[in-house]
């Protein structure tokens, strides 16, 4: 039931803060130690690679995921487009080990490289949204991401639940292998700053109506930008945007911008920049400077700390490997409100459905 809400999406991007309070409660104890399955962590500790697997929204959370396991774990992580590796399975390490990321544990693309790592006999993790779903019933392991159901096709607080489960894992697993970063990553203390700065984000609704009636309403194309985790998120505020909104927009790498995208730029394409990240927050400024004097309309999300007075949004501070559970917010709330001003069905966009159950 979506009460006194217009659509589903923005009530479902309202609870993400309650969805980060429950996974704390869900998977971590009172000293922020996290509750994970130690038979689950051995088989994961006795990998020499991490394989991460998704479609859309949660493909763009194992871009995230790789980070936080690679920096809290020390295993090398690859992140694979479930259609893609169904069919070109690359040359594998010895002992890999393998997370499906889905929602709702029913994508098809995803279950076919799962129905393949089975029969190779290799071990699975599903981290899944809905229990007794296909993926979650036919791994080695699995766990659930207890965001309640998400009716709205957008996906939103499965995305972040993904994000901040896996910083969880990620941390669990670091901690089992004795590594000091991962024992110093206080989890607990900064879920509780990402669910309050969530709150403050989804409580400026009335500027983010505004900025996507100024900006986003218009224009046919639009790009987000950032370098690293940045370039991810920017990756799924681009989805997004597109899928909802049917504005083409794209996210890209800013670094690339010179290298063919700049040629797309024209006076008042909107250029969402994400600067959440202290080595690369200069370079991607440059970038917006560079396609400013193309005649872009340039708007920032930028983490308090890197903030400049001009910056359209800012971000209140975490650790920076969980700046996308922030910065992705507002985009979500651009891609709705510009969905909403167009007067479209926010939850169901065309040609789309909640879960894709062909190949
Ligand atoms: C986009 C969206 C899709 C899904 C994708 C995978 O907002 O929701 O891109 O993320 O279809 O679905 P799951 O996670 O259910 O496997």
């Amino acid at each position: 039931d979506k009460g006194t809400y217009p659509f589903y999406m923005l009530k479902e991007v309202d609870e993400q803060p309650v969805v980060m309070r429950k996974l704390v409660q869900e998977y971590l104890d009172d000293e922020g130690i996290p509750k994970i399955d130690p038979k689950l962590l051995a088989q994961m500790k006795a990998a020499d690679r991490l394989y991460i697997v998704g479609a859309g929204t949660s493909y763009h959370a194992g871009l995230i995921g790789a980070r936080l396991f690679e920096r809290l774990t020390g295993i090398s992580t690859q992140v694979f487009i479930s259609s893609e590796f169904a069919y070109e399975q690359p040359i594998m390490a010895a002992k890999p080990f393998f997370i499906f990321l889905t929602q709702s544990g029913e994508t098809a693309d995803s279950r076919e490289v799962l129905v393949n790592v089975k029969k190779q006999g290799w071990p699975s993790l599903t981290i899944t949204n809905v229990p007794k779903s296909t993926l979650s019933r036919e791994a080695s392991f699995t766990l659930l991401l207890h965001a309640g159901p998400e009716i709205s096709v957008a996906s939103t607080k499965a995305y972040t639940a993904q994000v901040a489960f896996q910083a969880i894992l990620a941390k669990a697993l670091g901690m089992a292998m004795n590594k000091e970063n991962a024992a110093n990553f206080d989890i607990k203390q900064q879920l509780g700053l990402v669910a309050i700065g969530m709150q403050a984000i989804v409580d400026s609704k009335d500027e983010l109506e505004s900025i996507a009636s100024r900006y986003l309403s218009q224009p046919r194309n639009a790009f987000y930008i950032g370098r690293g985790i940045d370039w991810s998120v920017a990756l799924e505020s681009a989805l997004k945007l597109k899928e909802i909104s049917y504005v083409q927009a794209e996210g890209f790498a800013s670094g690339e911008l010179k290298h063919g995208t700049i040629a797309l730029i024209e006076d008042k394409t909107p250029v969402i920049g994400i600067i959440t990240q202290d080595r690369t927050a200069n370079l991607t400024r440059s970038n917006l400077q560079e396609v400013v004097s193309r005649g872009a309309s340039v708007l920032t999300i930028a983490s308090k700390h890197l903030s400049q007075p001009d910056d359209t949004i800012v971000l209140p501070d975490v650790d920076p490997l969980l700046s996308p559970l922030l910065s992705v917010v507002p985009a979500q709330l651009l891609a709705y409100y510009t969905s909403l001003g167009k007067g479209l069905d926010v939850d169901k966009p065309r040609n789309l459905a909640k879960s894709v159950t062909v190949q």
